[in-house]
């Protein structure tokens, strides 16, 4: 502090207190009855809500125990809990949405915090199977707000620390549905978690960091959580997957799921233990989700064949245009805008391979075309490129037979002029 000409920290912290620093005055201001009372009382009961309590973002944006429990906190003694002054003690697991729905119900209060903030929680999980459960038969397991949110240390879901981040989620709901002795009495299967740790998806979010990869919430729901229903699977996987969700909206299996109750995309892909799709799955072989209801004799099975067939010689395709350029560069012949036109057809194989979901032949060689034409195009240009080293080298051979000769009648020249003299 020698920065501040002389002055000493205590004679500072006193100046800007006077000045009406908010920090240093309201800071201390702020410190309840209930805080140092209930540290006083070495009760961890009393006392661990009280020390887990600094880092919650209540406690950071300036509500202390009063926000949520009620009471007077200027009252240094067993008053201040009294019902008289609001005091709601412990709530109860009915009352707890209630609580922390005063504000977060209201749109006009949480406005002033944060704008972007939803208000929909308390009614959204109303609409849940956890909120239905608590509210119609009082069931003990179901979560309520704190089972997702603990109390005292709750923090926003862009804080790693928090439980409902984003890498954070999956363990928060497994606490209670990967536990098979507390959802013994229920008959659902208590797997998803493990399931989810298998997932396509969960690789994505944990090993490469992408969070726009989903995990629980973005398919059930932050607060309405349900399983999707059949119906609506395709809502579901569609809020990322677009393209595949537009064609299979159009397709025959749309309508004939639904009257089967097949669950949409998750009928091929399943729900929990999403894996990398390939090209496998397509058509009536050992991996092919197709096989699963198809046989080669119905026109389902014969075009699952077909489609296969198309994406398998596309693929051909464009693997042996890549080779022969490969080979004309690796000979020192210059083929860079033939291999990056070659681009074109991977783009052509991920359209094509988006439109197997529209489940007709047709929709796949539409998207498929121009890749075939592209690859035909990089292939011949690799077969140009070779053919014009043959020419070279060709070339270089009769040059170097000339020359030689010149040398050869060269010398044969000099030796008979060198006689000569
Ligand atoms: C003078 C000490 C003291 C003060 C001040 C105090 N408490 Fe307590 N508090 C206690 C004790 C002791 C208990 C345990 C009482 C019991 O078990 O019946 C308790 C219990 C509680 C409980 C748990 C109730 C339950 O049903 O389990 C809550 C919540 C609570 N206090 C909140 C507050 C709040 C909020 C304030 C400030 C407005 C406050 N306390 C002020 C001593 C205090
Ligand atoms: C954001 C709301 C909120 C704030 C702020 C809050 N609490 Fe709580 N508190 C709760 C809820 C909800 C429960 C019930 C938790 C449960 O059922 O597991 C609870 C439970 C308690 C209990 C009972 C713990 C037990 O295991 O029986 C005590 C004691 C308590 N709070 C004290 C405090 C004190 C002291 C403060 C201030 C430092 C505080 N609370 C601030 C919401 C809050
Ligand atoms: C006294 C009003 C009040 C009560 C009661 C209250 N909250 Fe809050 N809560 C807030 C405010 C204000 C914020 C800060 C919002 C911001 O600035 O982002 C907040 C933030 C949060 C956040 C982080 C949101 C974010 O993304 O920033 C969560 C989660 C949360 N509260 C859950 C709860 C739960 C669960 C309860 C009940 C146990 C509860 N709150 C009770 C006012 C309240
Ligand atoms: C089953 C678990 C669960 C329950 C129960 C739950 N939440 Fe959440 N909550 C979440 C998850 C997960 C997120 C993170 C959403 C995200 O990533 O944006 C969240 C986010 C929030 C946020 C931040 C803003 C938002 O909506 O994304 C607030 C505020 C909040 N919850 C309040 C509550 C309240 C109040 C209750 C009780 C009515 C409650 N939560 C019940 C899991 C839960
Ligand atoms: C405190 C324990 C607990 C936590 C935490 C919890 N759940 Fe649940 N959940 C339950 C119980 C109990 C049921 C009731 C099961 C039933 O009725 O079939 C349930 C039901 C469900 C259902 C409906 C299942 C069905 O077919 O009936 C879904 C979906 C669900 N939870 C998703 C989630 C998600 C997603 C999370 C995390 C964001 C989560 N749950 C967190 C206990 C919990
Ligand atoms: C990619 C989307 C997605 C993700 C991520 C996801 N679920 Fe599901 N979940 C579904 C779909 C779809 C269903 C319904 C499937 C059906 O009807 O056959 C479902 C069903 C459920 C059910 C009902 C019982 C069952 O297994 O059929 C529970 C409980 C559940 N999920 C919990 C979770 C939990 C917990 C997580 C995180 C570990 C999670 N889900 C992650 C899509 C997802
Ligand atoms: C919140 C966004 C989101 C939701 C919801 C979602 N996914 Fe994904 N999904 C991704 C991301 C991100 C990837 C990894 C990047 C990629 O390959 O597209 C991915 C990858 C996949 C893959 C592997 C793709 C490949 O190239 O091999 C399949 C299959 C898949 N998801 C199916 C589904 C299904 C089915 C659902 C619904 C039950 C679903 N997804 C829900 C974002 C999402
Ligand atoms: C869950 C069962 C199921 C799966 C899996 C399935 N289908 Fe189908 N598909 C049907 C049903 C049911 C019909 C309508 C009755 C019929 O034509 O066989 C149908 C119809 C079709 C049709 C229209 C046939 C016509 O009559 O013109 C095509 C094409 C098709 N499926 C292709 C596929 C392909 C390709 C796959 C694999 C990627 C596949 N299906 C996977 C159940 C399924
Ligand atoms: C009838 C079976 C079936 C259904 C239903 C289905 N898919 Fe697929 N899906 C496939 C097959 C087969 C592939 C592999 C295509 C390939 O790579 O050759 C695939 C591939 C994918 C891929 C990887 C990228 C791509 O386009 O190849 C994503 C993402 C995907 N599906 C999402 C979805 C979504 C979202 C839904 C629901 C709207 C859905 N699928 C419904 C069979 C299905």
């Amino acid at each position: 502090m020698r920065a501040v000409g002389g002055l000493g920290a205590v004679a500072w912290v006193a100046l800007l207190a006077l000045l009406g620093w908010p920090s240093a005055a309201a800071g201390q201001q702020r410190v309840e009855s209930c805080v140092t009372c209930h540290l006083e009382t070495g009760d961890d009961r009393l006392a661990d809500p009280v020390k887990r309590f600094g880092e919650d973002i209540h406690s950071a944006k300036g509500f202390g125990c009063v926000a949520c429990h009620g009471g007077d906190a200027k009252e240094a003694g067993m008053e201040a809990m009294d019902p008289a002054k609001g005091y709601i003690g412990k709530p109860d697991r009915q009352q707890v949405q209630t609580v922390c729905g005063r504000c977060h119900s209201d749109a006009r209060f949480m406005k002033r915090y944060n704008p972007a903030l939803r208000v929909d929680q308390v009614t959204e999980y109303a609409t849940s199977v956890h909120g239905r459960r608590l509210k119609e038969l009082g069931d003990p397991k179901v979560a309520i707000c704190v089972s997702c949110h603990p109390a005292h240390s709750i923090k926003p879901p862009s804080d790693p620390r928090s439980t409902v981040h984003p890498l954070k989620v999956a363990e928060t709901c497994g606490r209670c549905h990967a536990d098979a002795k507390h959802m013994e009495a229920y008959k659902i299967p208590t797997d998803q978690f493990q399931k989810y740790k298998e997932s396509v998806h969960w690789r994505m979010m944990s090993i490469k960091g992408d969070l726009s990869a989903p995990t629980c919430n973005d398919c059930h729901g932050n607060h309405g959580a349900a399983p999707p229903g059949v119906t609506w699977v395709g809502n579901v996987c569609g809020q990322c997957h677009a393209v595949q969700a537009e064609f299979f909206a159009k397709s025959i299996h749309a309508k004939v799921f639904a009257q089967m109750g097949a669950p949409g995309c998750a009928a091929c892909h399943s729900n929990h233990e999403i894996k990398e799709a390939t090209d496998a799955m397509l058509g009536l072989g050992d991996n092919a989700v197709c096989a699963g209801c198809h046989a080669a004799g119905d026109k389902g099975g014969k075009a699952a064949v077909e489609m296969r067939a198309l994406l398998d010689s596309l693929s051909g395709e464009s693997e042996k245009a890549r080779a022969i350029l490969l080979q004309a560069e690796r000979a020192g012949m210059e083929v860079s805008q033939a291999q990056f036109d070659l681009n074109g057809a991977k783009d052509a194989l991920v359209k094509a391979r988006a439109a197997v979901h529209a489940f007709t032949v047709q929709a796949v060689k539409k998207e498929g075309e121009p890749g075939f034409a592209i690859g035909a195009k990089a292939y011949a240009r690799g077969v140009r490129a070779l053919d014009e080293l043959q020419f070279r080298r060709k070339g270089l051979a009769v040059s170097l037979v000339i020359i030689l000769a010149l040398i050869v009648g060269l010398v044969l020249r000099i030796r008979q002029l060198d006689r000569r003299s």
